[in-house]
């Protein structure tokens, strides 16, 4: 389908902007310079102009744009202590002039550091209920809405971390934005994270409806490759039922998941993801976070490096998390 065709398709799902423009895209010169290669690019959509900025703003367009044309008047969002996820939609509220209540499955911190001074400084409500399961954290969640709506409220669960059908399609504009983007070459293989697959999702499912400009590179930083592909395929069905739209090209086309970047797992940092934090920050001024960007970067770099992706118009998709490097290092 054409830009235009897409664009039409999106406007009928409701939305509340909170970004207004295309994320910025920047070349990596001394990148480049280091790992002779051609232009590499970086998607600056760390940028995106609400809190502090990365994943997630896009999905929350889509779902906080669903709460207010529910007239929802409260929304929960939980996760730990430090999620990027909380603290985005926080600042999404506020922008948006609705109530915010964060659940945090740890004990109250003595010392505010990363995403939750941010959370504190946007005045949102917050609970800490200890450390417990998520599960039970869920059930706390489900609790709470149901006594706000005995109260008279109208809450709004983000569920998932918001990796849903729903939130994904926010991630479509991410290749919409990038075909329209005047690079010096065409930007041809992307670098993205994934975590619970709902950024990948949207990317890949986005670039195949546009008939594959791009080919996705998914650097999984959490799950196994069988299992992301399952959490993908999924999500991709959901899509093609929620949007009633069918991709030009098969989506495994468009995308290849790499599990060599993994580690140990989600939060375990490796050698070479710690060294790329410090490279970016030294050769580019531009900052990564130890659990999902610099896992990516590194990837990139490595398979620019052994010739598995094209050494022209590569592209790292930076998701932000800038707030929570500042935990990840206390
Ligand atoms: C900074 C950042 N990048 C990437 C991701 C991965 O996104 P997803 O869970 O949609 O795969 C997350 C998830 O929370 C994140 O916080």
């Amino acid at each position: 389908m054409t830009e235009k065709e897409l664009e039409a398709a999106l406007s009928a799902f409701p939305r509340r902007q909170l970004c207004g423009f295309a994320t910025p895209v920047q070349r990596l010169y001394r990148l480049e310079e280091e790992q002779k290669t051609g232009p590499v690019f970086i998607k600056r959509d760390d940028l995106n102009g609400v809190g502090p900025g990365g994943n997630k703003v896009r999905p929350l367009e889509y779902l906080l744009g669903e709460a207010l044309d529910r007239g929802c008047d409260v929304v929960i969002a939980s996760g730990q202590e430090n999620s990027n996820l909380c603290s985005i939609a926080a600042s999404a509220c506020c922008r948006l002039g609705v109530s915010c209540i964060l659940v945090h499955n740890n004990p109250k911190p003595e010392h505010l550091a990363g995403n939750m001074l941010l959370n504190h400084l946007s005045g949102v409500e917050e609970h800490y209920i200890g450390s417990i399961p998520e599960q039970e954290r869920d059930r706390y969640v489900e609790e709470l809405a149901d006594r706000l709506r005995r109260e008279g409220r109208k809450p709004y669960v983000v569920e998932n971390g918001a990796t849903s059908v729903h939130g994904a399609i926010g991630y479509f504009h991410l290749p919409l934005e990038l075909v329209r983007e005047k690079t010096e070459v065409p930007i041809r293989d992307l670098f993205v994270p994934g975590g619970n697959g709902g950024l990948a999702a949207g990317v890949v499912f986005g670039t195949a409806l546009l008939g594959g400009p791009f080919h996705v590179h998914v650097i999984t930083v959490e799950n196994t490759k069988k299992t992301l592909e399952a959490i993908l395929d999924k999500l991709f069905q959901g899509l093609k039922e929620y949007t009633g739209l069918v991709p030009d090209v098969p989506v495994d086309s468009v995308m290849t998941i790499h599990e060599a970047y993994r580690g140990e797992g989600w939060g375990i940092p490796t050698k070479e993801s710690e060294e790329m934090i410090r490279r970016l920050a030294q050769r580019e001024g531009i900052f990564l976070e130890r659990i999902y960007t610099a896992k990516t970067a590194w990837g990139m770099c490595d398979l620019l490096s052994r010739g598995l992706a094209r050494r022209e118009g590569a592209c790292l998709v930076h998701s932000g998390g800038f707030a929570s490097l500042f935990y990840q290092y206390t």
